[in-house]
C-alpha cells in the first residue's frame, strides 16, 4: 500500500481523471482523490463496490468518484482515463484475466499518453532445496498406509505450483530473471521463456521457485523475493516430479510457459538436468497444470466440439424458470408454478425459490 499510494501521489494532477480497475472496497480510488483527483472510476464487478461507494461519501469524496459495479472489459467511460491504477495480480502477475483486461483498458479506456500503476512486472526464478514443502506435498501419496497403494495421486500434486515460504539460502543457484511484463506495451496473454540454471552449491534440487518484483513507477518498486519482507503475493514453487541430487559441475535447463486458456492459465514446465560432460540428461520430467487435475473423460468429453448436448432433468427446471423471468413475475410467483410443474425437484415453493434466486441474481436485469 505504501509503494501504490506514493506512485498515485507522484502522477496525481488537480486535472486527472482516474480508473481503478478492481477497485475492491476502493481504497486506491480514496488515495487519488486524496492527492487531488478530479475524477476517479471506480471498477468493480463484487459487491466490495458498495463498501467502496459508502467510504467514498464517508470521506467527503461522493461528487468525485463514480462507483461501477462491472468488469472494466464490459463499460465505456464518458472520459478517457491520465491514469489508470490496478492490481489484477495473484500469486504472480499471470493470473486470470489480468492481462486481457489491462490491454483492452489500455486501448479503449487510457488517454493518449495517459499512465498506468504498476508500470511493469519483473519475474525471477531459482531453482531451491525445499524438502519439507516437497515432502508435505507428496510424502502422504507415497507411504503405504493400510497396505495400499496411492502413488497415482503423487503424480498429480507434483504436477500443481504452490505458494510457498522460501529463505534466501534455500535457493541452490542464482536468481534468473525471465520475463518482464511492460503494461504500457504487452499485448499476448501467453509466455514462454528458456532459462539455464548452474548450481552454487551441492543439495537436493526440489523444483523451482518464481516471484516477482513490481515496479508502480520508476523508483517506486516493491519485491516478493526470498528474504523479502512477506506480502500478499509471495513466491509460487513448481515441484520436479522426483528430487534431484545437484552439484556446481550441473546445468539445469528449464522450459516454461503460461498459457490462459479459458479463466485462468495453464502452466507447462520441462526440466532437464545435465552432468558435468553435458551429453544426455540425467534426470528429464515434462510437467504441466494440465495434469494436475484430475479430469473424469466423462466431462472431458462433454467439452469436447462435436458433443452434442441433451439437457438432464435438473438442466430442465432450469430452463423453465429462465423462460418464466420475462419481467412480469415475482420469484415467489416463479417459485410457486416451478414446484407445481415439477414436484418430484422441490419439496415445497420455498425450496424452489431458492434455486430461483440463484438465478435471478445471476441473470436478472
Ligand atoms: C486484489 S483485488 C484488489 C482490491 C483493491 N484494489 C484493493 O487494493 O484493495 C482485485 C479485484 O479486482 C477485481 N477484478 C478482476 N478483474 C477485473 C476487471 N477486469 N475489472 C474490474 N475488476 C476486476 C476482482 O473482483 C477483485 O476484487
Amino acid at each position: 500500500m505504501r509503494a501504490y499510494s506514493g506512485a498515485l501521489k507522484r502522477a496525481i494532477t488537480s486535472d486527472s481523471c482516474v480508473l481503478d480497475i478492481g477497485a475492491g472496497t476502493g481504497i486506491l480510488s480514496l488515495l487519488a482523490c486524496q492527492y487531488g483527483a478530479r475524477k476517479v472510476y471506480a471498477v468493480e464487478p463484487s459487491s466490495a463496490i458498495v463498501v467502496a461507494d459508502e467510504a467514498a461519501r464517508a470521506n467527503g469524496f461522493g461528487d468525485r468518484i463514480e462507483c461501477i459495479q462491472a468488469l472494466s472489459t464490459d463499460i465505456t467511460l464518458p472520459d478517457k482515463a491520465d491514469l489508470i491504477v490496478s492490481d489484477l495480480r495473484g500469486v504472480l502477475p499471470l493470473f486470470k484475466q489480468h492481462i486481457p483486461s489491462i490491454v483492452d483498458a489500455r486501448r479503449r479506456l487510457l488517454a493518449p499518453g495517459g499512465k498506468l500503476i504498476p508500470k511493469r512486472d519483473v519475474l525471477w526464478a531459482a531453482i531451491v532445496e525445499t524438502a519439507q514443502h516437497y515432502d508435505s506435498l507428496v510424502n502422504p501419496w507415497l507411504r503405504e498406509r493400510f497396505e495400499l497403494n496411492m502413488e497415482r495421486a503423487s503424480q498429480i500434486v507434483t504436477n500443481v505450483w504452490e505458494r510457498a515460504r522460501v529463505t534466501p539460502e534455500q535457493l541452490l543457484t542464482k536468481p534468473h530473471c525471465w520475463l518482464t511484463i511492460d503494461y504500457l506495451t504487452v499485448q499476448s496473454t501467453n509466455v514462454a521463456a528458456e532459462m539455464t540454471f548452474q548450481p552454487t552449491r551441492s543439495g537436493t534440487g526440489h523444483g523451482f521457485v518464481v516471484w516477482f518484483d513490481a515496479v508502480l513507477d520508476d523508483g517506486i518498486e516493491f519485491s516478493n523475493a526470498p528474504g523479502q519482507p512477506e506480502l500478499i503475493y509471495g513466491i509460487a514453487f513448481f515441484p520436479w516430479s522426483v528430487p534431484v541430487d545437484l552439484s556446481a559441475d550441473d546445468a539445469i535447463l528449464i522450459d516454461i510457459r503460461a498459457d490462459l486458456v479459458g479463466s485462468d492459465y495453464v502452466w507447462s514446465w520441462q526440466t532437464r538436468v545435465f552432468g558435468k560432460e553435458r551429453v544426455r540428461p540425467r534426470a528429464h520430467f515434462s510437467q504441466s497444470t494440465f495434469l494436475g487435475v484430475p479430469l473424469s473423460p466423462c466431462e472431458v468429453r462433454k467439452r469436447g466440439a462435436s458433443y452434442q448436448p441433451r439437457l438432464r432433468p435438473d438442466g430442465q427446471v432450469d430452463l423453465h424458470i429462465l423462460q418464466l423471468m420475462d419481467g412480469t413475475r415475482s420469484n415467489d410467483n416463479i417459485a410457486k408454478l416451478v414446484a407445481e410443474r415439477f414436484p418430484s425437484s422441490f419439496r415445497s415453493w420455498r425450496d424452489a425459490l431458492a434455486r430461483i434466486a440463484d438465478l435471478a441474481a445471476k441473470y436478472g436485469d
